[in-house]
């Protein structure tokens, strides 16, 4: 009876016709795609308010949330494309993932942490695998669990160094008031850990123009203006 409850809990997903991973029912696939070590990009955690976890579902499912609605045109609808974090999983699921999603993960070194404010710091990540990437995009945090968080925690945050740089980044990170990520940033890290983090992602880089541009930024909002400038 217990087996057939904790059996009944699981979900198959397939990828790409190809791989296949557990599924945890009752959990978004956002989470259950973090548990699986798959980082969808994502601006938000898995809040529904940025869209960038769009995902080709293969299998059918039930109607979209209000945040699919939003974030999804009617030609993505039609070709099955879905919010990860929108989707609890229910049933065991296929869906097509690109290829390069799948193994974009970076592992980093911690070589610097500087108090740019009393709020901000300043971490330098360094990684043998060299990244390309264009000055005002981001990547994503991986947090391990710590103290009484228990789950993976992923976060994006924009890159602050020159794309010049290509094995070494530098994030400016404001520390939020119970905020999983940044918590761990400013009261957990240390010179000489380690921290993984996909990307780069995002499309707010600069593009081919003749006109003057001018920057506003403030804060940790700074970061990608300062890869711009820099
Ligand atoms: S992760 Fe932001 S909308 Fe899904």
């Amino acid at each position: 009876m217990l087996r057939r409850q904790i059996m009944s809990n699981k979900a198959k997903l397939t990828i790409n016709n190809v791989q296949t991973y557990d599924l945890k029912k009752g959990k978004s696939l956002f989470h259950n795609l973090i548990d699986n070590n798959i980082y969808l990009p994502s601006a938000c955690g898995g809040k529904g308010m940025c869209g960038r976890c769009k995902i080709k579902v293969l299998s059918n499912l039930e109607g979209y949330s209000e945040s699919e609605n939003k974030h999804l045109t009617l030609s993505e609808k039609k070709e099955g494309y879905r919010l990860a974090c929108q989707i609890n999983v229910k049933k065991d699921l296929l869906v097509e993932i690109p290829e390069e999603l799948l193994s974009w993960e970076y592992d980093a070194n911690i070589v610097k942490i500087d108090d740019v404010t009393h709020d901000i710091k300043s971490i330098t990540l360094s990684f043998d695998k060299p990244m390309s990437f264009r000055a005002g995009q981001y990547i994503q945090l991986i947090i391990p669990p710590y103290g009484n968080i228990e789950d993976k925690t992923v976060r994006a945050y924009s890159i602050a160094s020159p794309p010049s740089s290509k094995n070494t980044i530098e994030l400016l990170v404001r520390l939020v008031p119970d905020g999983i990520a940044t918590t761990y940033i400013h009261k957990y890290l240390n010179i000489g850990d380690k921290l993984s983090f996909t990307g780069p992602f995002g499309d707010f880089f600069i593009r081919d123009t003749n006109a003057s541009i001018l920057f506003i930024a403030g804060g940790s909002g700074l970061a990608p203006i300062k890869s711009m400038v820099l």
